[in-house]
C-alpha cells in the first residue's frame, strides 16, 4: 500500500470545503447533511445542481458507492464526467493530477475520486479549486458510507448519541470502519470493536471505545452490530490464521440472536460475503438494515454534493422549500 504524501506546493489550493476525512465536518454539519439526506428522500429530485458538472473519477472498482453518486448527481440535475480509470490515459502514466487538470480543462465543479491509495483524496482536494468528495481512499476514510450509515441506523433506533455500535472484523485496513469511528465518536455514541487482535488498532488508549477479541462477552451491550468484508485485496487474510477459523470466532451467526438485544440493528456496508462475516439469514432477518443503507446511499450523497457545491441553495431550500 503506497501512500501519496500531500504537496500543498500549487498556489491554487483549494480554498473549497471538501469531504475528504469526516474530521472536516462539525456536530452541526452533520445534523445539516442528515437533515438533506431524509428531505431528498421524500422529495427524490431536485434542480439544485442543475448548472454544475461533476467529474466521477474512479480508478478502483466500486458498485453501490458509483451508481448511488451517479444516481445522486442525476436527481440534483447536475452533469456527470464519468471516467473509469481502466480505459483512460491513467493506463499510459499519465498522473493523477494531470488527470484532474484535463477534466478541469474541459469544465467540471466539484470531483469524487475512488482510489487504492491512501491520501488520493486529500492530494487532490489540495492541489486542485474545487470540491473533492473521497468515495474511498485506500484504507484511510470512506466518509459518505459513514454518514449513510449514521442515516440509516438513526432511521431505525432514533438519535446514536449513548447507544453502542459494536464494529467486527477488519477494522484495520477498513476505510469505513475508520470513518464511521470518527463520525460515531462525534456524535456521542459508544464504540465496541471487536476482531482478531492483529485487525484491531495498534493503539487501544481511547475513552469512549472499547476493545476485544471475544465476540460473545461483549455482544449483548450493542444497540447496533456492523460487520466488515474481510479486505482480501488489502492482504488483510494474512493476518489471522484461517478464513475457518475467523467464521468460527469473529463471524456473525444467527445463534448470535440469543445474545444480542431483542431490538438490535444489524448493519454492514456491503460488498458482503454471505456465511462468512455474516450469516446469510442474518442478511435478510427483520433486525437487518442493509438493503436500506444502499437505499438511502443516494439521499446521503445528494446531500454531499449540494452541501459541497450549492451550500446557500441548500439551505434556502430546507428552510423556504426554494431552489434559488
Ligand atoms: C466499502 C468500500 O469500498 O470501502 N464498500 C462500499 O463502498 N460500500 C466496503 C468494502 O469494500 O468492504
Amino acid at each position: 500500500m503506497h501512500s501519496i504524501q500531500s504537496q500543498n506546493s500549487n498556489p491554487n489550493t483549494n480554498n473549497q470545503q471538501s469531504l475528504v476525512s469526516i474530521s472536516q465536518l462539525s456536530p452541526s454539519d452533520v445534523t445539516l447533511l442528515l437533515r438533506a439526506a431524509n428531505k431528498f428522500s421524500e422529495i427524490k429530485t431536485t434542480a439544485l445542481l442543475n448548472d454544475k458538472t461533476i467529474a466521477h473519477l474512479f480508478f478502483e472498482n466500486s458498485t453501490r458507492t458509483k451508481v448511488s453518486f451517479d444516481a445522486a448527481a442525476n436527481r440534483l440535475g447536475a452533469k456527470i464526467i464519468s471516467f473509469s480509470a481502466s480505459q483512460s490515459s491513467t493506463k499510459k502514466g499519465e498522473s493523477l493530477l494531470d488527470t484532474a487538470k484535463t477534466i478541469l480543462a474541459v469544465g467540471c465543479d466539484a470531483f469524487v475520486i475512488r482510489h487504492s491509495n491512501s491520501g488520493s483524496a486529500e492530494f487532490l482536494s489540495q492541489n486542485v479549486a474545487v470540491p473533492v468528495i473521497n468515495a474511498g481512499d485506500g484504507i484511510h476514510e470512506h466518509p459518505t458510507q459513514a454518514l449513510l450509515d449514521l442515516m440509516t441506523i438513526e432511521q431505525k433506533c432514533g438519535s446514536i448519541s449513548g447507544k453502542t455500535v459494536m464494529i467486527i472484523g477488519d477494522i484495520v485496513n477498513s476505510r469505513v470502519a475508520h470513518s464511521n469511528i470518527k463520525l460515531l465518536k462525534m456524535m456521542g455514541a459508544k464504540i465496541i470493536l471487536c476482531a482478531p487482535n492483529s485487525l484491531l488498532p495498534q493503539t487501544k488508549t481511547d475513552s469512549q471505545i472499547l476493545f476485544t477479541t471475544n465476540l460473545n462477552e461483549h455482544l449483548p451491550k450493542a444497540d447496533v452490530v456492523m460487520t466488515l468484508r474481510i479486505q482480501m485485496e488489502r492482504d488483510s487474510a494474512t493476518l489471522f490464521p484461517s478464513l475457518s477459523e475467523y467464521v468460527q470466532f469473529w463471524g456473525l451467526k444467527t445463534e448470535h440472536l440469543k445474545l444480542m438485544k431483542k431490538n438490535v440493528v444489524l448493519c454492514h456496508p456491503g460488498p458482503m460475503n454471505r456465511d462468512v462475516e455474516i450469516s446469510s439469514e442474518l442478511v435478510d432477518h427483520p433486525s437487518s438494515i442493509i438493503f436500506k443503507q444502499k437505499h438511502n446511499g443516494v439521499w446521503m450523497r445528494m446531500a454531499v454534493l449540494s452541501f459541497l457545491c450549492a451550500k446557500e441553495k441548500l439551505i434556502s431550500f430546507l428552510d423556504n422549500g426554494v431552489t434559488s
